[in-house]
């Protein structure tokens, strides 16, 4: 790794000897770091906790307080040349040459923008998830940003919260291993890589429990449910190393995440042994004084501080109010500094201490961003994220003999949508519309005419004639729907879930027609599209899918590939569904016929697509479901066998999926939880063997004093292609010692 700019200077400051600061560093690597607390003043030290969000450019303001060691890093600064300037004040003109973090939220994508995280889940394939994370670290990276607020790994069982977008959807395996591939791909083999940047696992915790689906609301959930649902993808992207972890907005049981101890030092800490650094959320410290926790700024700093938020994003509360608590005595000295320790192990990791610059520059980043690799894997990913919600009589894929086909509706060609909610620094420009892509993929033979129909959110029906005429004299009407780019995503909630605006009406404008429809959705959650299940016949669910939206949509519709994506999130029938997930509890009165059941007197209580659910344009059975024996030990494992078949007449892929079910147990079981998944390709007539592994992890449970256990007794496990799969097997648990681990 070279040495660049003010970097040398750092080391020869901090009285670190040649040959070089890299050899110092790998030498003793703890010295650096007690070398550096050791001369720090009280303020360069809670200037390493303040983080400052610049707008744009940081101000002359801002830029004078690196120079007097008052700021640990930036938030939303990005580009080669701006974040080379900041960095290169930071290490050669503030008194101690300490470099800065940069951090921006690369959520799903820096400039080639891939599919929303919930679209990635819905491809089941972690590998794609890390592939997709390792592009965007790679363009990030190559603009001068070293660490991502990113992968967001909140289960959210309530699409009326917008940020279902952001995360894997409801089931904490699918979650977790989103979770752990998106850590992997951000950081690499190694985080000190050029094009390598530290992951932030984010919202700790229990951020999409919000009561009523409302952002920033109240999270009321017990222990339990933290512990078996919420919590096991912020643990797995701890286990898979993620650098730092994001406090939520939200309280649960009455504390706020950014003042609870419990959750931020004895949880994450002692028992998870995290050893990166905490930040808060914007504004969260202050905040505090909003939960009534806290009665002025400087409490809620203090209260911050003492949970274990290392790093106060935007409040200045650290850097402001602490000093004088400190002085005062009210807050041990010790305190701040292990916050400044964990933030300085932080950048060392990174290797900012080598080379505060990790090799980018104007010339890389312009070779790196939107690279043609880049788009070729976004194409790809978003092909797998499609999921076919219905395609009856076989309408898709659309044959060579649909010579006129209408793309209607405001979605069709909107660039901005496509690229979803939170596009880092994409450019609408860049994406490929369904239009365009369809178009593209038509080619000569068939005759694309388009027309909008309405806006997506605005009441005006006077492009219905248009559309509906167009839909008259077309062989299919293929009807893009569903929500703006920024109906989802962050303080975007809706208490309603059908087509905003007159999209609905158009629909219906269009079916009545008598042609086709194919129904193409658009939304960053779970719409409610019941009517059209019940009319229209073929329904395809794309999500935002990024900068290749068009030729991602056009290869599914035309059938160069077949769908294969699967829901990773429940689809409800209605709003007063909701929360409606697959892993329920069976309760004292399951649904039945009997009146006094678990039900609706007015709705099943079924969803309209459950969890796992996608069609293909093949079919593939499964059989031969096979356990390695008919009882195992309490801690032992078990291996499941089945065989699928593709007994369809072309390629396709599908999801096998492994649930389990604990029949008789010390406290309530869902009544089925996700224990294993695969993709798998078959050609027509295919056949593969598939083994999954049970272990205590997936057995296991917390029994009523919290211990998590593998109990004795008897065992469901259901595989197919969806969590309604049916084909099922049964086993034993041994009496026995089980505990595994908390
Ligand atoms: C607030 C959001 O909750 C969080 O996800 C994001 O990382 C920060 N703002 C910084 O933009």
């Amino acid at each position: 790794m070279r040495i660049q700019d003010g970097c040398f200077t750092a080391f020869v400051a901090l009285g670190l000897a040649a040959p070089g600061p890299a050899a110092a560093q790998r030498a003793a690597p703890g010295r650096l770091i007690d070398s550096l607390v050791a001369r720090m003043t009280l303020e360069e030290k809670l200037g390493q906790l303040n983080l400052p969000s610049v707008d744009n450019q940081p101000s002359p303001a801002q830029l004078e307080q690196v120079r007097k060691g008052q700021v640990g890093g930036f938030l939303n600064l990005a580009g080669a040349q701006a974040t080379r300037d900041a960095q290169r004040i930071a290490v050669t003109e503030s008194r101690l040459h300490i470099p800065l973090l940069l951090g921006l939220d690369v959520i799903h994508g820096y400039r080639t923008i891939f599919p929303i995280p919930l679209a990635e889940a819905a491809t089941w394939d972690p590998a794609v998830a890390e592939s997709t994370a390792r592009a965007a670290a790679r363009e990030a990276a190559a603009a001068g940003v070293n660490w991502t607020f990113a992968p967001m790994v909140d289960i959210a069982r309530d699409p009326r919260w917008g940020r279902i977008a952001e995360g894997s959807g409801e089931d904490p395996y699918l979650g977790s291993a989103m979770a752990a591939a998106r850590v992997r791909g951000f950081q690499g083999k190694d985080l000190r890589a050029p094009d390598a940047v530290m992951a932030t696992v984010k919202h700790f915790a229990a951020y999409g429990g919000a009561e009523g689906g409302r952002d920033y609301n109240t999270v009321d959930v017990p222990e339990r449910t933290l512990r078996e649902i919420y919590l096991p993808p912020y643990r797995a992207g701890v286990e898979a190393g993620a650098g730092s972890i994001m406090t939520s907005f939200n309280e649960i049981g009455g504390i706020p995440s950014h003042a609870n101890r419990w959750l931020v030092t004895t949880l994450l800490r002692d028992e998870w042994k995290f050893p990166g650094f905490v930040v808060s959320d914007w504004t969260g410290v202050e905040e505090l004084r909003n939960h009534g926790v806290a009665g002025s700024r400087a409490d809620a700093g203090k209260v911050a501080l003492e949970a274990g938020v290392d790093m106060d994003m935007v409040s200045r509360i650290y850097l402001e109010d602490l000093p004088a608590l400190v002085r005062a005595g009210r807050i041990p000295i010790a305190t701040v500094d292990a916050a400044v320790r964990r933030v300085l192990a932080g950048k060392r990791a990174l290797g900012l201490f080598d080379d505060p610059y990790r090799g980018s520059s104007v010339e890389r980043e312009r070779s790196v961003l939107l690279a043609p690799e880049q788009r070729q894997l976004a194409r790809s990913v978003a092909q797998a994220a499609i999921v076919l919600l219905k395609n009856d009589g076989n309408l898709l894929p659309l044959g060579p003999t649909r010579h006129t086909l209408a793309v209607i509706g405001p979605l069709a060609d909107d660039h901005v949508a496509a690229l979803g909610s939170w596009a880092g620094r994409g450019d609408p420009r860049d994406a490929v519309t369904p239009l365009e892509g369809i178009k593209t993929r038509a080619g000569t033979g068939t005759e694309v005419r388009y027309a909008k129909g309405c806006g997506i959110v605005d009441t005006a029906t006077g492009g219905f004639a248009e559309a509906v005429a167009l839909a008259r004299q077309a062989n299919v009407a293929l009807l893009v729907l569903g929500e703006a780019g920024d109906m989802s995503g962050e303080a975007a909630s809706r208490s309603s879930l059908g087509f905003p605006g007159v999209q609905q009406q158009l629909l219906e404008a269009v079916q009545a027609t008598g042609t086709p429809v194919v129904l193409i959705l658009m939304n960053g959650r779970p719409l409610i599209v019941q009517w059209a299940a019940d009319h229209v016949p073929a329904i395809v669910e794309a999500w935002f899918l990024g900068v290749e939206t068009g030729p991602a949509l056009a290869g599914v519709l035309f059938g160069d590939v077949s769908p294969s994506g699967k829901l990773p999130v429940t689809f409800p029938r209605a709003v007063g569904q909701i929360p409606i997930y697959y892993n329920h509890k069976n309760t004292g009165r399951p649904a039945g016929t009997d009146k006094y059941t678990s039900k609706y007197t007015d709705l099943p209580s079924s969803p309209l697509f459950p969890f796992g659910y996608g069609l293909s344009y093949t079919s593939f059975e499964y059989k031969d479901l096979k356990l390695s024996a008919p009882s195992i030990a309490a801690g032992g494992t078990l291996n499941v066998s089945v065989t699928v078949t593709n007994t369809g007449v072309r390629e396709g892929t599908d999801v096998a999926q492994l649930y389990v079910h604990d029949e008789v147990a010390s406290v309530t079981r869902p009544v089925r939880a996700l224990a294993g998944f695969r993709r798998v390709s078959l050609r027509p007539g295919e056949s593969r063997t598939l083994e999954f592994t049970l272990t205590p992890k997936e057995l296991g449970l917390y029994d009523q004093r919290m211990r998590f256990v593998v109990e004795p007794g008897k065992f469901r496990v259901y595989v197919g292609g969806s969590s309604e799969a049916g084909l099922e097997g049964e086993f034993e648990v041994r009496a026995g010692a089980g505990v595994e681990r908390r």
